[in-house]
């Protein structure tokens, strides 16, 4: 609606002399997007209909795409393809000319197919290849009970492409339905109304009714089960975790009441979650009614599941609301970040918020200080023409984007914020929104109304974090500090100051560290609290970070290190420890570990340790 009055707008602007118009008041409905073929001005898919075969021996999925389009008068329509065998094309079921295009590393090939002006329905025949990207196939050895393979996907940024040939911008949107067959002893679930049970025969129906964005198509297969938390919430895993999982995350519904109470009414029916096998690159990924989660977040006491409020808060800010481009990424994860901080307090306290957002704070000034010689990095609205999208995914889009709103929110206080937000998500549901105009947006409907000055560009286009912004304090957190102190200055551990620490103040305790501390102080508390065998991912992780980093080797820990990256995939946990390595110039021993993790990872984490390694 908004678009087509500011289109009026300028065509009557136009007449009386409109000569500059910005790129945004274009009459055109889809902006030029740096990361997908597709010209849906010319010619959009607007529903998908997969039909596809998983062979779990051959690994290769095979079948038919086919999808209603929408032009006018058009020639041609053209999807993004990238390492699929095409084999036939029919328009409105009778065969057409295709062809692919030349090859681009990050995009792939454009798939141009023939139509004629009355063709409403196109099918591609096609099967992935080995190179395919969104895919992992994991091995039986690889999956918590060790009997069946699995497979599973990964579609955020680009790689949907890699599975089903598509118009695979973030702008395009399109329900779905879904016939996958598959072995028999196995359960498919996608982002879409999913089955409870297995089916004798393997053949599973799905239906998406909600429009979505191609990089959220998804698809999980293997051994696992259901257990419901409320009528909306519930879990997948595989057996043996199914009862945990089920514990660790029994909060889901009262996150989503949270979430509703906050910003509106939860728009994707069902809210549920797949605990995967832990080569998962991604601590979660929010694909529509049904969640994507590393194992890795199952602690036993509930204190990770900020994770599932992150992806839970994507259910408005990315998947209602959806970044045009992924310049505009930080409109998707800052928006989610704040939301998930908003839902943590509403369920466990401002205490626990706090922390969590003064971590992310820690998290930021780290990702600057990486990107002390290349400030451009530091801006909200990213340049990624060219580039992997995947290089937006760093602590800015997050962090940044987390301490703007923070901002914000402080300069015009929650009773201004809130109703503006749940305007913002319910006027442009089902939609995208790029940074120009959701800047605009915010100046009519916030800033101006409230007759607020806010330095929204300086935020937005300037590297760095503008003067103005929000201090996050914690108490608990000051209290670690001092305990790190404390410890160190009399070489001795009080563990009675520890007492009742929660995870959140472990990995604060641990990160903080003295930058010059030796050997024998990591040992007096290694020996204290034994961190090398800490039971909790994020605890266990951050302490490799730093044994890595001042070369210690008590306690076996070389061993746990060893453990830890050959069986957890999880991108953000293991490049954290790799980059430990190659700072301290122990490349050749993180080349050591990696070949044999290597193995076990998704494409998206090999792509960021191979590089990072020069492996
Ligand atoms: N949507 C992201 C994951 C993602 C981003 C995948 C960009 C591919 C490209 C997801 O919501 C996310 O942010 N996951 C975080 C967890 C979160 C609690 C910060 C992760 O995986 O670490
Ligand atoms: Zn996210």
């Amino acid at each position: 609606m908004k678009n087509k009055l500011i289109t009026i707008q300028c065509v009557l602007l136009l007449l009386v002399g409109c000569t500059n118009p910005k790129p945004e008041t274009t009459n055109l409905k889809y902006v030029e997007e740096p990361h997908s073929h597709a010209q849906p001005n010319e010619a959009v898919i607007t529903h998908l209909d997969l039909d596809i075969k998983v062979d779990f021996n051959q690994k290769i999925i095979s079948g038919k795409a086919s999808y209603d389009i929408e032009h006018n008068k058009a020639t041609e329509i053209i999807l993004d393809s990238k390492y699929l065998d095409i084999e036939k094309v029919e328009a409105d079921g009778v065969a057409t000319e295709f062809s692919l295009g030349s090859f681009d590393e990050q995009l792939g090939k454009p798939l141009k197919i023939a139509i004629k002006e009355e063709t409403k329905k196109i099918s591609v025949y096609y099967k992935t290849t080995d190179k395919t990207e969104a895919l992992q196939w994991l091995n039986p050895q690889q999956t918590a009970d060790k009997k069946h393979p699995f497979l599973l996907t990964q579609g955020q940024a680009i790689l949907t492409r890699t599975w089903i040939p598509i118009q695979d911008s973030p702008q395009i949107r399109i329900t779905y339905d879904a016939t996958v067959s598959v072995p028999p002893a196995l359960m498919a679930v996608m982002s879409a109304e999913n089955p409870k049970q297995k089916t004798a025969d393997g053949r599973y129906g799905f239906k998406m009714r909600q429009a979505i964005s191609p990089y959220l198509i998804a698809l999980a297969i293997g051994d696992i089960e259901y257990k419901a938390i409320s009528s909306r919430t519930g879990v997948y895993a595989e057996k043996s975790m199914l009862d945990k999982v089920h514990d660790e995350f029994s909060d889901m519904e009262k996150m989503v009441a949270a979430a509703e109470n906050l910003y509106g009414k939860y728009a994707w029916d069902q809210f549920d979650v797949i605990v995967l096998p832990p080569s998962f690159p991604f601590g979660g990924m929010e694909n529509p009614r049904l969640t994507f989660a590393t194992p890795t977040v199952i602690a036993g006491d509930k204190s990770l599941t900020s994770l599932i409020a992150h992806e839970l808060a994507h259910s408005w800010s990315g998947n209602l609301v959806t970044n045009a481009t992924w310049d505009d990424f930080w409109l998707n994860e800052g928006f989610t970040v704040y939301f998930e901080m908003r839902i943590m307090e509403a369920l466990y306290g401002k205490d626990r918020a706090d922390m969590l957002a003064l971590i992310a704070r820690q998290d930021l000034d780290e990702e600057i200080e990486g990107f002390k010689d290349t400030p451009n990095e530091t801006k909200l609205k990213l340049d990624l023409k060219g580039r992997n999208p995947d290089d937006g995914m760093t602590s800015i889009a997050y962090d940044k984007g987390y301490l703007f709103l923070r901002t914000l929110e402080e300069q015009v206080g929650r009773e201004k914020l809130d109703p503006f937000l749940k305007q913002y998500f319910e006027e442009h549901a089902f939609s995208t929104m790029n940074t120009e105009r959701f800047i605009q947006y915010l100046d009519e409907h916030l800033l101006d109304k409230n007759q607020v000055e806010f330095n929204t560009d300086e935020w937005v286009y300037q590297p760095g974090i503008p003067a103005n912004q929000s201090i996050i304090k914690s108490d608990k957190f000051d209290k670690v500090e001092q305990a790190i102190q404390q410890f160190i200055k009399n070489n001795k551990v009080n563990p009675a100051v520890t007492k009742g620490w929660t995870t959140q103040e472990w990995v604060h305790f641990v990160r903080n560290f003295p930058k010059d501390i030796n050997k024998d102080q990591l040992k007096m508390l290694d020996e204290a609290f034994d961190l090398t065998h800490s039971s909790n991912s994020y605890v266990a992780m951050v302490w490799y970070e730093q044994t890595v980093t001042h070369d210690y080797h008590g306690n076996n820990v070389d061993t746990e290190v060893e453990k830890f990256l050959t069986s957890v995939g999880r991108r953000w946990y293991v490049s954290t420890i790799y980059k430990a390595f190659k700072k301290s110039g122990r490349t050749d021993e993180a080349l050591a570990i990696y070949k044999k993790a290597r193995p076990n990872y998704h494409s998206v984490t090999t792509n960021t340790i191979d590089e990072l390694l020069g492996y």
